[in-house]
């Protein structure tokens, strides 16, 4: 007999903790995959949506959007997945496409395949991550889209913008390593970022040329910056959005039609703002309606680019206690206390 009830994190109203508890499995549509869950990385944005209540339509919610896992059923149509397949998608903020429970669905046309040298856990950590940093470059422009640069996979995008400098804040963020490494594939030079100096060797390694202490004041920063390059920035990608100086001192280093893309909403003085420089939110989520072609390319080339070392996971902090374990190591994460990783359970271990 099939199972149908799972473990889940479950919000059971809107600010309330989270708990663990029994929630049905979803079942796959047409073009869907059901995916029986083996890591589960966290994000900033779920404890703000514990916390706000954003994006919840109904109660209990789960949230959670990477995944790692294996196919456990197909919905009709699908052809490119098979069970039994280890594969890694982006969750969403609906509870059947979240990821902070042991099965989910998901659209196969935004799922890979994870190479046989990537384990689930370092699968886990790059689906919202990648998605960000690859939206906020590559994505047409919508009201929370993209760059409109040429994606390193597609034809004609691998080093295009060899002769551009590229600045990237907060380097060391999970958005922030993906950052990097598709700016690096684009042949951005040179990479430009700010770190705390202990995560240096982990941006170099990643593709950085010029990692500056994030720590320093604004106009010791900006001095840095001017003396590595003199060229204006077609784009500076903000991996943290939390500093309104920075990036009004941003803005003034952009080229005539340069973009300024943040994870967060714009902290430019709209005063400031003139029509041939831009300032994008992005929307790092390859659901998305305005996101989905873009987010299918992505996912098409995905296998490749890892199995051929292109790009590389966030290096996963692996916690015990399955979903028991996530709001205190989400607790963590609320007060400042990652660095350089990306944290990671396993939703099959849930006592
Ligand atoms: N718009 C979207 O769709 C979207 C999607 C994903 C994430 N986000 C947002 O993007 C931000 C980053 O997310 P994430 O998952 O990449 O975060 P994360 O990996 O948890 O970020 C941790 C890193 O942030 C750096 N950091 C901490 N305080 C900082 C500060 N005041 N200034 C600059 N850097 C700082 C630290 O660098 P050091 O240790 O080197 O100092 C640390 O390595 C969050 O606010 C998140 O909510 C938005």
């Amino acid at each position: 007999m099939s199972i149908t009830a799972q473990k889940a994190l479950l919000i059971v109203s809107k600010g309330a903790p989270f708990t663990v508890g029994q929630h049905e499995i979803p079942a796959p549509k047409a073009g869907e995959i059901l995916v029986r869950i083996q890591a589960t990385a966290l994000n900033p944005v779920d404890w703000k949506i514990q916390q706000s209540g954003v994006y919840v339509e109904t109660y209990p919610a789960i949230l959670g959007t990477d995944s790692a896992g294996i196919v456990e059923a197909v919905g009709e149509g699908v052809t490119n997945f098979a069970v039994g397949d280890r594969v890694f998608h982006q969750g969403f903020f609906i509870n059947r496409n979240a990821t902070f429970q042991q099965f989910t669905v998901v659209p196969a046309e935004i799922a890979a395949k994870i190479p046989p040298e990537i384990t689930f856990d370092q699968a886990a950590t790059i689906p919202l991550g990648l998605a960000t940093a690859a939206i906020g470059f590559y994505n047409k422009k919508w009201e929370r889209g993209g760059a409109q640069l040429t994606p390193p996979w597609q034809d004609g995008g691998r080093g295009k913008y060899a002769d551009q400098p590229i600045l990237i804040f907060a380097g060391s963020s999970s958005v922030g390593q993906y950052a990097i490494q598709l700016a690096r594939l684009s042949g951005f030079s040179p990479i430009i970022t700010t770190v705390s100096p202990h995560n240096n060797e982990l941006v170099r390694s990643l593709g950085a040329t010029h990692p500056l202490d994030r720590n320093l004041p604004v106009s010791i920063i900006t001095d840095s910056i001017k003396n590595i390059t003199s060229k204006p920035f077609i784009v500076i990608y903000d991996a943290f959005g939390g500093s309104a100086e920075l990036q009004n001192t941003a803005y003034d280093l952009l080229a005539p039609g340069g973009k300024l893309v943040s994870v967060l909403a714009s902290k430019v003085d709209p005063d400031k703002i003139t029509s041939d420089k831009e300032v994008i939110s992005t929307f790092g989520t390859v659901h998305a309606e305005n996101n989905r072609e873009l987010g299918k390319s992505l996912y098409g080339n995905l296998t490749e680019l890892l199995a051929s070392g292109d790009l590389v996971p966030n290096n996963p902090e692996y916690h015990p206690g399955g979903l028991a374990s996530i709001p205190a190591q989400l607790e963590r994460m609320k007060n400042n206390q990652v660095s350089g990783a990306k944290l990671v359970v396993r939703p099959p271990e849930t006592p």
